[in-house]
């Protein structure tokens, strides 16, 4: 690879996360010399593995990599590449770190890997990811920080490396008991984000028997760059959809408690308006806003106190008022459209009068403008039967032919 091929890769990874750049940067160089006697690929000035002093004259600039080491490099920086990946396009963060501990594994030359992470009481480690046949008797296995291996590295922030475990009295053996795994030698090394310690990686036992190198420890600690970066977004993920669910719950409370035989109506328009987006194979962000905007799309009558919630069927301003609220909201711009037109019917009656009708009207819109309706007729106790009959009278009028049928079905 040439080096504008490497500027290149490193501005793509520095725009996309930093983190990812910092692993870019440690990856072994690809006209690292390759030792003479060993054939081991090393940046240092003698070899890590058998200690055979590098070719002074093979500088990396007069050497020229072999055709078996270039795709050797290349296969590294593609499993950094793949994981990068993975991190941004991603959520799951169990599937990210497996490919951090396989790449480990791979490019340290290890037998295997772990990562745990710290307990919410900061007190002990569990195992994340482990590999191997015991991996997830593994994962039940609690270990406390300060003890063992794995626990001296969360105590102290730094990594370690123990070539012969047998002699290093911070060996417990605990985890080898339970595993079956004979650990001989360990490279640990911290996960911390924002200064704050969040778990270890460790690769165990090189699988030709040498002993761990600074380079392996560079290797492992840029993979962990990628690992904690994985757990900081599944945690920002997590941390806002727990802000949405109770934002929501704290908003259709607000209003459906203007009148408590009202309780519940937004979780009800929600369940059938998703359950209908589902029949019609509606995925993705289309399905997300359909959900916001049923669960969200009554919240008009929070800012008109004056009006009963009860009046919501003829209230003309509440979609209005639901729409302007939520449209500044990047994450809910698309559903706010959708709360606009909830009592908009397909054939164009019903309001906000913009002369929109039948598919030109969002179908998100046309699913809960039914759902509304639907969930009206039950609040005024109408039978099943008739709520039925109105909507089959009302197919291709008030309602989307589609979605009345769906509903139909699915009502049955
Ligand atoms: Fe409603
Ligand atoms: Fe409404």
């Amino acid at each position: 690879m040439g080096s504008s091929g490497r500027i290149a890769i490193r501005l793509i990874l520095r725009d996309s996360n930093p983190a990812a750049t910092t692993a870019y940067s440690l990856l072994p160089e690809v006209n690292m010399p390759k030792c003479s006697n060993c054939g081991f690929i090393f940046r240092y000035d003698k070899c890590p593995r058998c200690g055979t002093l590098a070719d002074v004259k093979s500088s990396p600039s007069e050497m020229k990599p072999s055709v078996s080491q270039k795709e050797e490099n290349k296969s590294d920086l593609n499993q950094f590449f793949e994981i990068a990946c993975s991190i941004t396009t991603t959520s799951d963060v169990d599937a990210v770190l497996k490919k951090v501990g396989s790449a480990a594994e791979k490019l340290t030359l290890t037998m295997a890997s772990s990562i745990m992470l710290l307990d919410d009481d900061k007190k002990n480690l569990y195992f994340k990811v482990a590999s191997g046949d015991k991996g997830t008797i593994l994962t039940k296995l609690k270990v406390p920080v300060g003890e063992g291996i794995a626990g001296w590295v969360a105590a102290n922030k730094e990594p370690l490396i123990i070539q012969d475990v047998s002699v290093d009295p911070r060996f417990t053996g605990k985890i080898d008991s339970e595993s079956g795994f004979r650990t001989k030698s360990i490279l640990c090394v911290p996960l911390i984000v924002n200064d704050e310690l969040v778990g270890v990686a460790e690769v165990l036992n090189k699988i030709d028997g040498s002993n761990f190198t600074e380079n392996d420890k560079a290797i492992l600690t840029s993979l962990s760059n990628f690992a904690a970066v994985a757990i900081v977004n599944a945690r920002n993920i997590s941390n806002q959809q727990n802000f949405f669910a109770n934002v929501f719950e704290i908003l259709t409370n607000a209003f459906e408690s203007s009148d408590r035989r009202f309780s519940g109506h937004c979780f009800k328009v929600a369940q059938l308006s998703t359950a209908i987006a589902r029949e019609l194979n509606i995925t993705g962000q289309q399905y997300k806003d359909i959900y916001y905007a049923a669960i969200l799309h009554d919240v008009g009558f929070i800012i008109e106190p004056e009006y009963s919630i009860m009046e919501h069927g003829t209230n003309k301003i509440h979609p209005l008022n639901g729409f302007e609220m939520i449209k500044n909201i990047n994450l809910l711009k698309s559903a706010a459209d959708l709360i606009k037109y909830h009592h908009l019917m397909y054939d164009g009656s019903g309001f906000p009068a913009e002369g929109l009708k039948k598919e030109a009207i969002p179908v998100g819109s046309r699913i809960i403008s039914l759902v509304e309706a639907v969930e009206d007729m039950r609040f005024s106790v109408y039978p099943e039967e008739k709520i039925r009959q109105m909507v089959e009278s009302q197919k291709g009028m008030k309602f989307d032919p589609v979605i009345a049928d769906i509903f139909l079905k699915i009502s049955e």
